[in-house]
């Protein structure tokens, strides 16, 4: 049971304030989210990369919101005080805003989010105002959004130039008037990442975005080191959970193929009357030998 006192969006204001760092994780399972809950992670992205890294997909396209509400309520389960962000999945909040609302109330209510994200750009201000004003907390995930990778052609690094840097500037911007309470960088440059956490009293969580962010989130199967998908993420493992893996499924499977597992010790045995009983029940009388230990 974890005695750590909820995280909110005020304890995320608060470390910004004091130059503290944020740090946050994808999460798609309760398992998963009860050791990071453990570790003290601040935290949890539900992140539509489930469709690629759980699902096996080769975007997050088909993720819907049934599956990445289902996964939410799970994380909460396992991390009751995480600050918790569902992520809204394509086409959730990019059709009309009346959408947008209904689709992150049920993160809201049903997965007791504390934030919804959205992969937005000044065209989606009105949706964000939309959001804040049905009291739906957004986080503005700008930069690189995946979602946008079919239309972009690629995995490409935003803010590289300087016209580029000045309209994601002003995007920022933009979202934080229209009410959103936290940005995600994702693939830009260190220098506008840099900028940005700079110019604004929200908090700023960086993905692959550099050093500078008031935060960083990365996908957990990336810095556990058996990612999948598309490079460039670039990622520090922090273990290789891709040979420990291996390693422990090649060993099993020995086992087995070898006899080794299960052994008697691994398994649950009858007590000798109830074997006697049931041996004789099949009209069989004990062997001497067995059942006997
Ligand atoms: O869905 C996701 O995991 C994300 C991260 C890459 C930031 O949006």
């Amino acid at each position: 049971m974890s005695t750590r006192k909820k995280i909110t969006l005020s304890t995320l204001r608060n470390k910004k304030r004091q130059g503290q760092r944020i740090s946050m994780l994808t999460c798609y399972d309760y398992s998963t989210a009860r050791l990071m809950e453990e570790a003290g992670v601040d935290g949890l992205l539900v992140g539509d990369t489930y469709a690629e890294v759980c699902l096996g997909h080769p975007s997050t396209l088909p993720a819907t919101m049934d599956h990445m509400v289902v996964i939410a309520e799970a994380v909460r389960r396992g991390a009751p005080t995480a600050y918790l962000i569902g992520d809204m999945p394509y086409l959730s909040y990019q059709v009309t805003p009346e959408d947008a609302i209904r689709h992150a109330g049920r993160f809201m209510a049903e997965a007791q989010c504390d934030c919804v994200k959205v992969e937005v750009d000044r065209r989606l201000v009105k949706t964000v105002e939309r959001m804040a004003a049905a009291t739906i907390p957004v986080m503005a995930h700008l930069g690189l959004g995946p979602q946008s990778v079919p239309r972009l052609g690629g995995y490409k690094v935003q803010g590289k130039d300087a016209s580029d840097a000045v309209r994601l500037l002003e995007d920022v911007r933009l979202m934080e008037k229209a009410g959103a309470v936290s940005i995600l960088l994702e693939a830009v440059s260190t220098e506008l990442a840099a900028e940005v956490t700079a110019s604004t009293s929200l908090p700023v969580i960086g993905c692959v975005s550099g050093p500078q962010c008031d935060g960083q989130v990365v996908v957990l199967h990336d810095m556990l080191g058996f990612g999948v998908g598309h490079p460039p993420r670039a990622v520090r493992p922090y273990t290789n959970l891709h040979d420990v893996l291996i390693a422990a499924f090649r060993a099993y499977t020995k086992d087995i193929l070898e006899g080794r597992f299960p052994a008697l010790e691994d398994s649950v045995s009858m007590p000798p009357e109830e074997h006697e009983a049931f041996l004789l029940a099949l009209g069989r009388s004990l062997p001497q030998t067995v059942g006997r230990e």
